[in-house]
C-alpha cells in the first residue's frame, strides 16, 4: 500500500502529463482537486484489500470461498466481492462485457467498459467497505486488466495505466494472490467443470498464454505486493498455502488469525 503522499505524487506526474492535452481542460485546478480527494482517500483506508489473480480454471473463486470460511470461524467477517461485478451496475456491465455473441466489441470497448464497472465498484463498495475497517476479499481487479487486455490484446500498458488510475482514484490492493496454472490445464478444467465459458474463455491457447506471462512480467514489477500460490495442487493445499499469505499480511493486525 503506497502512503498518501506517494499516490498524490504519482497522480500528479500522471494527470500534468496527460490532461493538459484534452479538449476542454480548464487547468491546473481540476488535477489539483481529484489529487486531494485521492489524498484524503488513501488517508482514510483502514481495512485490507485482499484481490485473487490468475488465469481462467486457477481455482481462485473457490479458494477465496475457503478462505472467508476460515477467517469468519476465526471472528472476521469478509466483504467477498469480484469483478467485473459487485454492483447493481457493475453486473450488467459485466453480463454485455462477458456474452459469447458480443463477438464484433473492440478492444477499447472492452477495457473502457471493465472500467467503468470498476470505477462504480470501487466508490459504491469496496472503499465504504476498506473505510469502515473491512478486510475486502475481491476475485479479480486492476491486475486483470494488465493481463489480460494489456497482455492478452495487446493495448498500450500505459494507457490502461491512466484509464485504471483514473477509475479506481489511486486505490492499490494490499495483497494480491497470484494462483499460477498453466493455461492449458486451467482451460481444460474450466471446460470440463461444467462453468458457462465467457468470451474471454473462448480466446486462443496464445493469448491464454500471454496472459500467463503477463502475470509473470507484473509479479516482477512489484515483488512486495504479491504472493505467488502454485494452483495446480489438491484444494486443501492450495487454501494452507492462501491462509498462510493472507495470515503473514494481517496476522498482525489481527493476532487471533495468526495463532
Ligand atoms: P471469471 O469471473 O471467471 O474470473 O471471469 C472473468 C473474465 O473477465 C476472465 O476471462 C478475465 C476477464 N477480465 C478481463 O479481461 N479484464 C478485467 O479487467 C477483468 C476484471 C476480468
Amino acid at each position: 500500500m503506497p502512503t498518501s503522499d506517494q499516490v498524490l505524487t504519482e497522480f500528479n506526474d500522471a494527470s500534468s502529463e496527460w490532461m493538459h492535452g484534452l479538449p476542454g481542460y480548464a487547468g491546473e485546478r481540476e488535477a489539483h482537486d481529484l489529487a486531494q480527494r485521492m489524498h484524503d482517500n488513501a488517508a482514510a483506508k483502514k481495512g485490507h484489500f485482499i484481490t485473487f489473480e490468475g488465469p481462467e480454471g486457477s481455482g481462485k473463486s473457490t479458494q477465496l470461498r475457503l478462505l472467508s470460511s476460515w477467517l469468519i470461524a476465526h471472528g472476521i467477517e469478509p466483504l467477498i466481492t469480484r469483478e467485473p461485478g459487485g454492483t447493481r451496475i457493475s453486473e450488467q456491465v459485466r453480463a454485455v462485457l462477458h456474452n459469447p455473441d458480443h463477438t464484433e466489441m473492440t478492444a477499447e470497448t472492452e477495457i473502457l467498459l471493465y472500467s467503468a464497472a470498476r470505477a462504480q465498484h470501487v466508490a459504491q463498495v469496496i472503499r465504504p467497505a476498506l473505510e469502515s475497517g473491512k478486510i475486502v476479499l475481491c476475485d479479480r481487479f486492476y491486475d486483470s486488466t494488465y493481463a489480460y487486455q494489456g497482455y492478452g490484446r495487446g493495448l498500450s500498458l500505459e494507457a490502461l495505466r491512466q484509464i485504471t488510475t483514473f477509475a479506481t482514484r489511486g486505490l492499490v490492493p494490499d495483497l494480491s494472490l497470484y494462483l499460477d496454472v498453466p493455461p492449458e490445464v486451467g482451460l481444460r478444467r474450466r471446460e470440463t467443470g461444467g462453468e458457462e465459458m465467457n468470451r474471454l474463455d473462448r480466446e486462443t491457447l496464445a493469448f491464454h498464454q500471454r496472459v500467463r506471462e503477463g502475470y509473470l512480467a507484473l509479479l516482477r514489477v512489484e515483488p512486495d505486493r504479491w504472493r505467488t500460490i502454485d494452483a495446480t495442487g489438491a484444494i486443501d493445499e492450495v487454501q494452507a498455502a492462501v491462509r498462510a499469505a493472507v495470515a503473514e499480511v494481517i496476522g498482525q493486525a489481527n493476532r487471533r488469525i495468526s495463532e
